[in-house]
């Protein structure tokens, strides 16, 4: 046990690097898709809480929402759960023998990856048994699961990216005339802290934690350097001068703001500070992707390298800015 918390954490240095361009668990490829079934076999309290999500309950409940439905109208969509658009962030999607299958919502898959190359290799303890793996084993077999295309807890850069695909909506259409949000008001802490908190499986089903403090710092300035990075991008795929790009363009100013307060509350860790000014490199406008997007290319190295240089400890100058228990969204399950 000692070992594996070790491992789950200097797992942060070994993977993080070369992540950035990598693809998010949204673009997958379907044939690799289990479906959550196949994860709950072993994963029985992971599965319980996530029943109790939104994105478990989003398979039966969006398709009936009205508001779904004058959405996918305008979008000229007659089937929400046959069509791609809705599908790439609302379900998960399966290949099945010779088509596509929408198997659950949004799953265990759509946020640590579709498993068809990993499920075996993370749970396998490298053939041996939990006792008599050895530590080398053990951490090239977590090291192999990430490059499979596992989003491990540790990986919080990849996580961070993985919530912003569906949280941030970067389709101009689908926002200006098809109706839909450009997303949700979303912070990595507390959103991730309630109703999706599932930190079960370590201790056996006996608590489910929240994140610790450090976790808790990393996950803060990560999730709004992200969120910079992905509205930059999602801006630079602007055309019109209408919602889209004017919501999208605020909620870039809004997270550089709130980067720049934690960056002058831990002056000593100086990639904050370099992540807002990079943001000003580029004006939030139209017809600027070259520029907007050469930032958010700069902003994900930065933290990509970020992740591998702190572990939160340095970081203690902005906790009163971390958001706290009564902003998490949703009750985590007990
Ligand atoms: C055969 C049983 C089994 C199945 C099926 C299984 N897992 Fe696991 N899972 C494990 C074991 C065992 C571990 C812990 C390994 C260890 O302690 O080193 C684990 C650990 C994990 C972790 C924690 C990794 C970390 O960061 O420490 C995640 C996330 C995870 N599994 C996700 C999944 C998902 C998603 C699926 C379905 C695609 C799945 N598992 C299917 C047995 C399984
Ligand atoms: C890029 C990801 C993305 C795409 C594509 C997308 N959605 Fe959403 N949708 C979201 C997110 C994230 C939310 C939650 C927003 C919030 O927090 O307020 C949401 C919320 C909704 C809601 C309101 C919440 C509910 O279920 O009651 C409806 C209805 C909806 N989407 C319908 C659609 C339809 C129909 C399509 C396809 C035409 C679609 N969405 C495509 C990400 C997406
Ligand atoms: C909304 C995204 C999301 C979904 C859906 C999701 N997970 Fe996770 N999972 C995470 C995150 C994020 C963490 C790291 C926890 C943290 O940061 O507090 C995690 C952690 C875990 C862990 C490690 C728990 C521990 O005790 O440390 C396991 C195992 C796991 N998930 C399995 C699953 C399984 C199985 C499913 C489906 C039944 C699932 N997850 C669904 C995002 C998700
Ligand atoms: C595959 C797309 C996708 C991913 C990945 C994803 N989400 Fe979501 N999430 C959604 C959609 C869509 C909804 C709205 C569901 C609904 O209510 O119909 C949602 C809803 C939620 C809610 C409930 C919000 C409410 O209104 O109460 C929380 C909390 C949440 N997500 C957190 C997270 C976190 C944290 C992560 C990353 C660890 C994450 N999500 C990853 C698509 C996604």
């Amino acid at each position: 046990m000692y070992f594996r918390q070790i491992h789950r954490f200097t797992g942060i240095a070994i993977l993080a690097l070369g992540f950035a361009g990598a693809p998010v668990a949204k673009g997958q490829d379907l044939t690799k898709v289990q479906g959550p079934n196949a994860c709950s076999e072993c994963h029985k309290d992971e599965s319980a809480a996530w029943q109790e999500s939104h994105h478990f309950k989003t398979f039966r409940e969006m398709p009936r929402n009205p508001k779904g439905k004058e959405i996918a109208q305008r979008m000229g969509i007659r089937r929400i759960k046959s069509e791609g658009l809705c599908l790439s962030c609302h379900f998960t999607v399966q290949q099945t023998k010779n088509k596509p299958k929408v198997v659950a919502g949004i799953a265990c898959e759509s946020c640590h990856g579709a498993g068809g190359d990993w499920i075996k290799v993370h749970s396998g303890f490298s053939g041996k048994t939990e006792a008599t793996e050895t530590p080398a084993e053990e951490a090239a077999r977590w090291a192999q699961s990430d490059q499979l295309g596992m989003i491990r807890t540790a990986s919080i850069y990849r996580i961070a990216k993985n919530c912003f695909s569906c949280h941030v909506v970067p389709q101009e259409d689908l926002v200006n005339v098809g109706g839909h949000s450009i997303g949700s008001q979303f912070d990595l802490v507390s959103w991730s802290q309630g109703e999706v908190r599932h930190n079960t499986w370590y201790s056996k089903g006996a608590s489910n934690q929240e994140a610790d403090v450090n976790r808790k710092r990393i996950l803060y300035v990560i999730g709004l350097a992200v969120e910079i990075e992905t509205a930059l991008r999602s801006i630079a795929k602007a055309n019109a001068r209408k919602l889209y790009a004017f919501k999208m363009a605020q909620r870039a100013d809004v997270a550089r703001k709130k980067l720049a307060q934690a960056a002058s509350a831990v002056p000593n860790v100086p990639e904050l500070a370099k992540i807002v000014q990079l943001s000003h490199t580029a004006g939030l406008k139209l017809n600027n992707a070259a520029a907007l997007n050469a930032a958010a290319e700069s902003i994900a190295q930065i933290s990509v390298g970020f992740t591998s240089k702190y572990d939160g400890s340095q970081l203690a100058g902005i906790d009163g800015l971390i958001p706290g228990p009564q902003t998490y969204k949703g009750a985590a399950r007990q």
